[in-house]
């Protein structure tokens, strides 16, 4: 490591909370998958910015949209029409109502019509999803505000957004926590019909069921098709909101538009973020019409949501997707990566869909394989002590994924 890595390191440590358990490497160059350290080391990258960096770093699609945006105006606020906006939202709403098959390729649309409201983050998307939920209960469902979520489920760092997490882990020094969540099991649907008819005193009756498609932080954990066929039937029968977090699963993450989409399901609520701008900080909450026509001038905002060079980003990003069919590429790109992530020694499981994928190992290596995968210029993430995730950029090429297995396979062989 050269003096200059060293000197950003003690400054990070001196100056910089220590929220995070940061590894000795400071990147200063991205291109596609590719990243590069201040000393020129070349790394490939299959985390993406925790999944954010959707096209690749530096895309130059969404550069030049950036450039030309820093040219002419940055902000301006949620007072002013604002080029990009609309055709986002816009472009964004035929995304949530395409119809796909199960391995996510599109077939067609519902016609339905979504209307987004821009936040910066995924977490603030969640919040955002929480009160249009809460408002639809306080108009149709009699004042009832309870938000049922899964356990093990990922929401956010806010103070709702960690009540709706459904990890006690998360919830330990910092509460009073807001009021009204509750979680069941994931993949158990008989819990979640006790959970709504039974409601307990602490949360009163539910509004809204929020759930991830896959659980990404949680390690990875899919909910199966059938369940979330179910969970919608029961949201039907009891007039909930069913919020879908796409923070994570969304902008074909996982080969379809949306993952809700690989079953067959329309929610009513879907908050995004993290690929929608390629890593440039943006998110957003969708609703159905019928839901975000609820919200009035003056019951959410943000001062920066939504801003121009967000939505110059956004913009970009959403349409290179569509235009590259980046989909059909998650989808080929993500069975080679499967397959040979499930080939790797002491793998017993392949989790995920597309290019968001979380290999179980029955060994605890997960911790120093990411350590020493820096050494060899991978760039990898772990889950507790036995699962890795990858959520590469989502251009990440089939030589790319097979130099990543191979020398993986040679790291594995070395600890275990
Ligand atoms: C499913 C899900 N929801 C919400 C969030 C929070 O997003 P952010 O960190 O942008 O607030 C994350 C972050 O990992 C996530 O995976």
């Amino acid at each position: 490591m050269n003096r200059t890595t060293i000197e950003a390191m003690k400054l990070d440590d001196t100056y910089v909370m220590h929220t995070y358990g940061r590894l000795p490497v400071e990147f200063v160059y991205g291109a596609g998958a590719e990243l590069a350290d201040a000393e020129g080391n070349r790394y490939l990258d299959f985390l993406a910015g925790i999944g954010a960096v959707s096209l690749g770093h530096a895309h130059p699609k969404v550069t030049a949209a950036l450039m030309r945006q820093l040219d002419r105006v940055w902000q301006v606020s949620n007072y002013y029409y604002e080029e990009n906006r609309g055709e986002l939202a816009c472009a964004i709403s035929d995304l949530l109502s395409t119809t796909t098959d199960e391995r996510g390729h599109m077939t067609g649309s519902t016609g339905t019509l979504w209307k987004s409201f821009f936040s910066n983050s995924g977490a603030e998307s969640n919040e955002g999803a929480i009160k249009v939920a809460r408002r639809w209960g306080e108009v149709k469902l009699d004042g009832a505000s309870g938000i049922l979520t899964a356990r093990q489920s990922f929401h956010g760092r806010t103070l709702a957004t960690l009540s709706a997490t459904g990890q006690d882990v998360f919830h330990k020094s910092f509460g009073p926590l807001p009021q009204g969540f509750a979680s069941v099991p994931l993949n158990d649907i008989d819990a979640m019909r006790a959970a709504i008819e039974h409601p307990t005193e602490s949360t009163g009756r539910f509004c809204a069921v929020m759930l991830e498609c896959v659980q990404g932080e949680g390690g990875v954990w899919p909910a199966t098709a059938e369940y979330l066929r179910q969970v919608r039937a029961l949201c039907d029968e009891y007039r909930l909101a069913l919020i879908i977090d796409e923070v994570q699963t969304g902008f074909f993450r996982c080969g379809s538009p949306f993952s809700f989409q690989l079953a067959g399901i329309e929610p009513d609520i879907v908050s995004m973020a993290k690929g929608i701008a390629d890593g440039f900080p943006t998110g957003a909450v969708a609703a159905r019409a019928a839901l975000a026509d609820l919200m009035n001038p003056g019951d959410h905002g943000s001062t920066f949501g939504g801003n121009a060079l967000a939505m110059a980003a956004a913009r970009a990003t959403v349409e290179t997707m569509i235009d590259e069919r980046i989909g059909e590429h998650v989808i080929e790109t993500g069975a080679h990566m499967r397959e040979r992530l499930a080939a790797l020694p002491h793998v017993t499981e392949v989790r995920g869909h597309g290019l968001m994928l979380g290999a179980q190992f029955d060994v605890p290596i997960a911790t120093p394989l990411v350590t020493d995968g820096l050494s060899q210029g991978l760039v990898l993430n772990h889950i507790r002590d036995y699962i890795l995730r990858f959520l590469p950029p989502l251009v990440v090429t089939t030589a790319q994924v097979d130099e990543m297995a191979d020398k993986l396979e040679g790291l594995i062989v070395a600890l275990a």
